[in-house]
Order: structure tokens, then C-alpha cells, then sequence
């Protein structure tokens, strides 16, 4: 495809450098990342970090994932603990996000971690970002780099229509390969999925040998984020639908469906994990096709399932 944004640049050791003096100056960078695209700045600097929540147009009560290389860069700002060296150890780098306390002498912005007592981090696999994060001295404040409450981006094409030449560089690494936010895992005591995600729950359950609960919303808000309307396309959805009209974009999933000018098939084979892959892509689609209404077909609750769901209730709200 041609490049038609002046601000997305192909991954090379020019390009890299350019991104990671931006980062140094404390700008931001539009980054690939295994799940979804990245808006990266300095998570020890205010004035970076700041930037960050401008753009997005982000509550500043809802705090950044901070991304770290390895364990040596995490250990002066968080308490590791044995559940966290558990799930490390089998998972990152990788989707997968821990919320641990912060250390009282880290280093970390108040504003990265939106004054909380707990910090979420996270070890990307994604070898591009990966080199960034180790030629730094200070980890990143990575959102997902789209304006707060839309569609998250799974391309670089799809973070330049969120921001245009307001992020000075965006590196291209192709489309992500899970397309769905990194799963959100609380340690800070009894362990708890804040937000469900390609690493399933029956799998943190295996590793940690304890069954898991997926926090079901009603009791203390933990992620401030995870409540309101999230990874919308700002028009109305209905979910588990048989049928729409013709005017109506109906996204579907398996190949009982016929095919048409307005479905849109997740994945034909009944593939969860192409689902997730294409769930961003349809719905941003969808929205450049203007439709009034997105009718869903039921999807399973089952693997990745459960955050394509999740996803697709918040969207729907
Ligand atoms: O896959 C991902 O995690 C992506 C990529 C770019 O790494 N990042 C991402 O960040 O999804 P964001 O900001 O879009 O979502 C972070 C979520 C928010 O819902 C936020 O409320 C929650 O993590 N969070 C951050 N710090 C937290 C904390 N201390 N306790 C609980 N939840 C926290
Ligand atoms: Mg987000």
C-alpha cells in the first residue's frame, strides 16, 4: 500500500535511532506492539507522559501500562512478588500485563501512574520495540495510540488516522499479531484478571496452580479505564444477532453465513484467534463504509473468545 502519511516511517537503524532521540527529548512515538498499536513516551518524565494523556484526550485518573525491556529495568520501581516471577517467567515477553506495587522510590511519573499506589507493566515481544526499549534508560508509558474511548489501532495507517502529524513518528511494523489488548492480571493480592486477553484465564489459573476470577465490575473499580464505553466506533451495536437488515453491517463469525456486500466474516474457519485479529480492522471498516448500525452474531465464550466479548460489550455500550 502507498504511503500517503508523511509521519509513518519504515522500520530501519536510521529510522530507529530517529524514534528512540524523539523518546530522549521526551516526544512521543506511535509504535508496533504484538497486540495493538502504541503511543510511547518517557514513563519517568511528566512532561512526556503528559503529552500522552493531551492527545488521547485521556481521564487523567486512568493510568498508563509502563513497558519495561527485562526484569532489571522493572526492579527499582515495582515489589516483585513469587506470583509475579511465576507468570513472567512462563510469559514475557508477551500480551500480558501485571499490576504490582510501586516502589516508594521509583522513579515513575505520578502522572503516568495517575497518583495510584500500583503500577501496571508490561514486557512487550514485538523485536522492534523490544530494541527501542533496550537502548534506553527509562521504560515507556505505552497506551493504546488512539483517541480515549475509540477503536485501538492495528496498523500504523490506523495510528495516523487518530493523530495525524500530531506524533512526530510512527514506526511501520505491519499489522499486529494478536490485534487485542494485552491481558491485564492484578498481583497485588489475590490474583485477578482486570482485563481478559489473548493469555486466558484457565491458562494464569494452570501456571499459578489457583483458580482466578475475572473481576465482574461491581465491586472496587481497579482499572479506572475498564468501566465506561471503550473501543467504540461510535455507532450503535447490537449484539448476538441471527440476522440484519441490508442497510445494516452485520459482523459474523463461521461460514454458515453467506457472504455479502454488508457481512463481515471474522473468520471463516471459525478461527477465534483470526477473529481477534480482525476484530479492530472490521470495525474501523465498518465506519469508513458509514453505516448507521453494526448488528454482531454470537460469538463463543470460549479462549479468546471471552475478549472478543469483552471488547465487543464495551463497544456496544
Ligand atoms: O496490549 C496492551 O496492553 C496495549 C499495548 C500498546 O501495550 N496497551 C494498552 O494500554 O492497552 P491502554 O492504556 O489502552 O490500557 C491500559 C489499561 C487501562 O484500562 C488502565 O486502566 C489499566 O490498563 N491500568 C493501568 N494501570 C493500572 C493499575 N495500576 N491498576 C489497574 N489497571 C491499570
Ligand atoms: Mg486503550
Amino acid at each position: 500500500m502507498k504511503n500517503i502519511y508523511s509521519n509513518i516511517f519504515k522500520v530501519n537503524n536510521n529510522n530507529l535511532s530517529k524514534a528512540i532521540n524523539w523518546l530522549k527529548k521526551r516526544e512521543l512515538v506511535g509504535v508496533p506492539t504484538e497486540t495493538v498499536y502504541g503511543l510511547a513516551g518517557n514513563a519517568y518524565s511528566s512532561k512526556a507522559v503528559k503529552k500522552i494523556y493531551i492527545l488521547k484526550k485521556r481521564p487523567s485518573k486512568n493510568p498508563l501500562i509502563v513497558h519495561y525491556y527485562n526484569l532489571e529495568q522493572l526492579k527499582n520501581d515495582v515489589v516483585l512478588n513469587n506470583n509475579f516471577l511465576r507468570l513472567y517467567k512462563k510469559f514475557s515477553p508477551g500480551p500480558i500485563t501485571f499490576v504490582l506495587k510501586k516502589k516508594k522510590n521509583s522513579l515513575l511519573s505520578n502522572i503516568t501512574t495517575a497518583k495510584l499506589k500500583t503500577v501496571a507493566v508490561r514486557f512487550p515481544e514485538n523485536k522492534t520495540l523490544r530494541k527501542i526499549l533496550k537502548s534506553l534508560n527509562f521504560p515507556l508509558a505505552i497506551p493504546s495510540a488512539n483517541k480515549s474511548s475509540h477503536i485501538s489501532p492495528v496498523s500504523a495507517e490506523d495510528v495516523a488516522q487518530e493523530f495525524y502529524n500530531s506524533v512526530k513518528i510512527i514506526l511501520n511494523g505491519g499489522s499486529c499479531k494478536i490485534g487485542l489488548e494485552s491481558t491485564v492480571v492484578d498481583l497485588t493480592s489475590k490474583p485477578k484478571i482486570l482485563r481478559p486477553g489473548f493469555i486466558g484465564v484457565a491458562t494464569i489459573s494452570k501456571a499459578l496452580n489457583i483458580k482466578i476470577s475475572i473481576n465482574n465490575n461491581s465491586r472496587i473499580i481497579k482499572a479506572p479505564g475498564m468501566l465506561k464505553r471503550h473501543y467504540s466506533p461510535g455507532i450503535p451495536m447490537k449484539l448476538n444477532q441471527k440476522k440484519a437488515k441490508n442497510n445494516e453491517a452485520f459482523i459474523v463469525f463461521g461460514k454458515k453465513y453467506k457472504k455479502g456486500k454488508n457481512i463481515f466474516n471474522l473468520s471463516y474457519k471459525s478461527n477465534l484467534d483470526e477473529a481477534a485479529k480482525n476484530l479492530y480492522k472490521t470495525l474501523r471498516l465498518i465506519k469508513d463504509k458509514n453505516y448507521k448500525m453494526i448488528c454482531v452474531c454470537s460469538i463463543p465464550q470460549a479462549g479468546i473468545g471471552l475478549a472478543i466479548n469483552d471488547r465487543l460489550n464495551r463497544a456496544a455500550k
